[in-house]
């Protein structure tokens, strides 16, 4: 079997793009981390794909100010150097521009800290807390020139409780982004995912069943369902 191989772009932390590289250890999994590339040196995942053994590079975007095409120059650059043929953004905190989206489109994802399209943008999870909603999550979706708009391949969703926290709710959520994102690089890097009217399809999702209430609805009088 040939493994499509993927850049993961961080800038942070890699928590993402570790689960990323742990799902492709498992030489059944149909893609292959051939780079970590990190815009800025002291992200952290940088040291931790490196002890994985997994090629990682860095491209400073502080060293392209307002040279954005210089810098994703540089990137694609690196991006081609290791064969990468799928893009994953795992906490990449720069917005690229329309020209390198539409190089990209189809072939590169995103996973993001909200149910979309609510919360695009920053901030997500104070904005969930300050909004009262009582169910929240992430989304992996395509990447399109719009930020945070692209089609969405899946979601998960995770109830907000009372008392919450910005940092429990956030830790509530990134559990999910976990599970979720290596499933959605999996479906796109083994040509199961076709976009049509704006909509992504996955040819044989194993769709849920089921549902998740929050509070649950249940009330003096309210029989048990
Ligand atoms: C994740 O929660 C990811 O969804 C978010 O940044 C965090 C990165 O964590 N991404 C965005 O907000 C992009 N708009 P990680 O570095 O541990 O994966």
């Amino acid at each position: 079997m040939t493994r499509t191989r993927v850049a993961v772009l961080i800038s942070g932390r890699g928590s993402n793009m570790a689960a990323l590289l742990a799902a492709a250890e498992d030489p059944s999994y149909p893609a292959e981390i051939a780079l970590v590339l990190s815009n800025r040196p002291d992200a952290a995942g940088l040291a931790h794909a490196a002890s994985r053994g997994v090629a990682t590079a860095v491209v400073e975007s502080r060293a392209f100010k307002g040279d954005r095409a210089g810098f994703e120059a540089a990137m694609e650059a690196e991006i081609a150097r290791h064969g990468a043929e799928i893009i994953a953004l795992a906490g990449f905190m720069r917005v690229l521009t329309e020209a390198f989206v539409t190089r990209w489109e189809g072939r590169m994802i995103n996973v993001h800290p909200s149910l979309l399209p609510s919360f695009p943008g920053l901030d997500t999870h104070a904005r969930a807390l300050a909004a009262g909603v009582r169910l929240h999550g992430c989304t992996v979706h395509l990447v399109t020139a719009g930020v945070d708009e692209g089609p969405i391949l899946a979601q998960a969703a995770v109830p907000v409780l009372p008392g919450d926290s910005e940092a429990a709710l956030a830790a509530r959520v990134l559990a999910e982004e976990h599970r979720i994102y290596p499933a959605a690089l999996a479906w796109l890097a083994a040509g199961r995912v076709r976009v049509e009217g704006g909509r992504a399809g996955i040819s044989d999702a194993p769709w849920a069943t089921g549902s998740l209430a929050n509070p649950l609805p249940s009330a003096p009088g309210l029989s048990k369902r």
